[in-house]
């Protein structure tokens, strides 16, 4: 996967849909805070660690973690454009988090918790986090991925993404952790309107790495039925619509002291 993400970092930005929705929750979460101390693990191009920064200013300094070169060179490049300095990027593996402990009031993770050994992230985050730290994680359920477009649509793209949890998985990964607690689950759902030629365009550039699953001649193949699929249940192909729906939890850090 590290040369995938190396090379569709360039894209990445473009090929993907941001959301403002979770990043406006995060950032309420932690309004009453005077300074924050933040981290973005597998912040890939950054563009959620834009936003975050963006609406909460200079009272915020944003650590921006990614194990790919090519993700933080372009995540470098759009701060700069964007006069960003109150970040440091960081290249290194979310469960070697090279910061102090009990130095961070935050980290987030949008979309790439599948990516991590998901218990020895949680550990390294605990440790990070201060006491009555939080913990965000943004992702797409199993179940979630079923019902998009590429899930109904696309052939065998549900069965091919086997790194996805249900929120069941993910709620005993935390109960196995003396430290961290789910204090709330929250559900988002994103109306998206896209032309054709867009999704044959992210389909083609594997903006979801689960396309790196396929053979060559079997992913040709795919996008052709694919499109099929998608003529036989749409009229107008300008307006592709559909529901996608992602789940953001919120962690809280309580350390014990005896
Ligand atoms: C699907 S992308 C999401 C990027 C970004 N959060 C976003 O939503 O645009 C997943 C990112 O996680 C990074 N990644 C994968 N495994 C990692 C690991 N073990 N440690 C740190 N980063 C990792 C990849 O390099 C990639 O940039």
């Amino acid at each position: 996967m590290y040369d995938h993400f190396l090379q569709i970092s360039p894209h990445y930005r473009g090929l993907r849909t941001t959301d403002l929705g979770p990043v406006l929750f995060i950032a309420n979460k932690l309004q009453n805070l005077s300074s924050i101390h933040a981290a973005d693990i597998g912040c890939g191009a950054g563009r959620y660690s834009l936003k975050f920064v963006q609406h909460l200013g200079e009272k915020c300094h944003l650590f921006c973690l990614d194990s790919n070169k090519g993700m933080l060179n372009h995540l470098h490049k759009y701060f700069t454009k964007n006069n960003i300095r109150n970040y440091t990027p960081i290249r290194s593996d979310s469960h070697k988090i090279p910061l102090q402990t009990d130095s961070l009031d935050c980290i987030m993770s949008f979309n790439a918790i599948h990516h991590f050994s998901l218990q020895d992230f949680l550990k390294e985050s605990s440790r990070v986090l201060k006491n009555n730290g939080k913990l965000f994680i943004y992702t797409r359920l199993k179940e979630q991925n079923e019902r998009t477009i590429w899930g109904k649509h696309f052939p065998c793209f549900s069965q091919k993404e086997n790194r996805l949890y249900e929120l069941d998985e993910l709620k005993s990964a935390f109960e196995k952790d003396p430290n961290l607690n789910i204090s709330s689950v929250k559900f988002f759902e994103h109306h998206r309107v896209y032309p054709i030629e867009k999704l044959v365009e992210q389909a083609k550039n594997h903006h979801y790495s689960t396309f790196k699953f396929y053979k060559k001649y079997e992913f040709r193949e795919s996008l052709h039925r694919f499109v099929q699929n998608i003529l036989n249940h749409y009229d107008d192909l300008d307006r592709i619509s559909w529901k996608d729906q992602n789940t953001l939890l919120v962690i809280e850090n309580k350390q014990w002291s005896y």
